[in-house]
């Protein structure tokens, strides 16, 4: 058992795995041949870095058709791209909005930071009344937690 451990982490820090998506098996193919995957995997650039990586490696013999390049530095990109606060944006959920209006349950409670119970509230509120037009129309929604709604204001949409 602890054998197999061992050999199967020897594994796993030799072959970085890729994340999954269109490109992957084309690098799993094309970027292993003369380092380690471990070289791809590690770094981080920015749309034109790794269009301009691509083109080194296809110079130094990396066999990728034309047709499939584009595919690679998308796919490089989506998932190794810089590491600065703008690639965050979109995934922390520190700056999520929310349509009020639209959302479930479980997206209002996840965004504005109420219970589930204020966030079925919601939903109940909007299906007999209609669409709320302003946050503070969100206030009238009766037991909601009026404190929470003002101070996450500025991720509601209508
Ligand atoms: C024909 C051999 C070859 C193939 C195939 C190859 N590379 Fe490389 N790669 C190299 C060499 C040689 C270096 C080291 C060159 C250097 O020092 O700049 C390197 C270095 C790198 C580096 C580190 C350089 C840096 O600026 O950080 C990255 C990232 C990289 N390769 C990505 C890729 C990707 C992605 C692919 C597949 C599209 C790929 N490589 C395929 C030869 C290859």
């Amino acid at each position: 058992m602890f054998l197999t451990t061992v050999i199967f982490l020897a594994f796993a820090a030799n072959d970085a795995s890729l994340p999954p998506g269109k490109g992957q098996e084309i690098v799993q193919k094309s970027c292993v041949g003369c380092h380690a995957l471990k070289v791809v995997t590690s770094k981080r650039a920015s749309k034109e870095q790794w269009s301009a990586l691509v083109d080194q490696m296809v110079s130094r013999g990396a066999d990728i058709p034309d047709e499939d390049i584009e595919t690679v530095v998308e796919y490089l990109f989506k998932n190794f791209g810089p590491a600065d606060p703008n690639a965050s944006e979109k995934s922390d959920d520190g700056n999520k909005t929310v349509n009020v209006n639209k959302a479930t349950a479980t997206e209002l409670a996840g965004t504005l930071g109420i219970s589930g119970k204020d966030a079925d509230a919601i939903v109940a509120y909007r299906d007999q009344k209609g669409i709320f037009k302003e946050w503070r129309d969100l206030a009238n929604v009766p037991g909601i937690e009026t404190k929470k709604i003002e101070s996450n204001k500025d991720r509601i949409t209508f």
